[in-house]
């Protein structure tokens, strides 16, 4: 039997939150059902967030009701308590809460401190275990904050014990700028992993360095089985400067494929959900084997 890796689309979301041409809701939920026709068993549909901060993300609650019900594993991102109860007033029942490991980012992310954020989180963190709603506990700028540099190692454990502590389900290590290096990846995830459990973390990568894929192969030595990526390699933080789209869910479900592990992902489908994105934002997208990817299909040997 092969091994399962889970990876969630985030393109709905980090993919969409930072394009010029906002896409309504009825052409996000395009996106989400070519995911789905492609197997994507998780997906990050969208973020309740102020649409003065991201106008890209407005109609997130007409997005969730029109989800195919059952289809896979929906999550939305919330930055604070308001956040919460919009996304689960929509139905959202898995929400994806923020706290970047500096205070600048906190600050540029969500104008609040990592304390102030870190309060939020266990008052929505408590919301949730008595609404039966999932958490996931996203710890951004993880390795690299653009505005204050090198993050200790210290500081994101930290995070993520009290994160575990106040009840969240699953802390997500995040390079939001894609500044983190295969060694890095390893030292930070074989950490956090012997203190915490790798069933209970997953990890989101940026490309901007092109190091997307290593950083994935990485956390999977430390037993991380749980990855965000995002379709055609979609993406950007609006408030960290200099950072690119997440790496590529085709990407990442060619390389798993390929080392053995099953996605559940069906590769041809998962081109005709590139081609449907870049359809939707205007311009081509896809990662770094899609060139590659296409002239297998042509050859039918995908
Ligand atoms: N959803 C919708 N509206 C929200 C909201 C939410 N989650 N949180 C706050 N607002 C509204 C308030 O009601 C208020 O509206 P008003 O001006 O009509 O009265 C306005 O936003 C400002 O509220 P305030 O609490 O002062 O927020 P802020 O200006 O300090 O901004 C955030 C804080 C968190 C709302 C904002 O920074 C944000 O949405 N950030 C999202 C960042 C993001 O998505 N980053 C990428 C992913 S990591
Ligand atoms: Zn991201």
């Amino acid at each position: 039997m092969k091994e399962l890796v889970t990876i969630n689309d985030v393109g709905p979301r980090d993919g969409l939150q930072n394009q010029s041409r906002t896409l309504a809701p009825a052409e996000r939920l395009r996106l989400i059902e070519a995911l789905l026709a492609a197997g994507l068993p998780a997906i990050e549909v969208g973020s309740f967030v102020s649409p003065k901060a991201v106008p890209a993300m407005a109609g997130a609650a007409e997005v969730v009701a029109g989800l195919p019900v059952g289809a896979a594993v929906y999550s939305a991102l919330i930055p604070n308590r308001k956040g919460y109860d919009l996304a689960t007033a929509a139905g959202v029942t898995q929400v994806e809460l923020v706290v970047a490991a500096s205070q600048t980012m906190n600050r540029e992310n969500i104008n609040a401190t990592t304390e102030a954020a870190m309060a939020g989180c266990e008052d929505i963190v408590t919301a949730a275990q008595a609404d039966g709603v999932k958490t996931l506990a996203c710890i951004a700028t993880a390795w690299e904050c653009p505005f204050e540099g090198v993050i200790d190692q210290d500081v994101v454990l930290g995070l993520a014990r009290d994160m575990f502590a106040h009840g969240a389900d699953e802390v997500v290590l995040a390079d939001t700028i894609g500044a983190a290096d295969p060694a890095g990846v390893k030292r930070l995830t074989q950490l956090a992993a012997q203190e915490f459990g790798a069933d209970r973390l997953s990890c989101h990568f940026h490309d901007t360095r092109g190091m997307g894929v290593a950083n994935v192969a990485a956390a999977l030595e430390s037993g991380i089985r749980k990855f965000d990526a995002s379709i055609g390699g979609l993406g950007g933080c609006p408030f960290a400067p200099g950072a690119t789209g997440n790496v590529a869910t085709e990407d990442v479900a060619l390389m798993l494929g390929q080392m053995g592990f099953t996605t559940g992902i069906d590769l041809v489908k998962l081109v005709a959900a590139v081609d449907v994105v870049s359809e939707l934002v205007g311009h081509p997208q896809g990662g770094n084997s899609i060139r590659w990817l296409r002239r297998q299909i042509e050859k039918g040997t995908l």
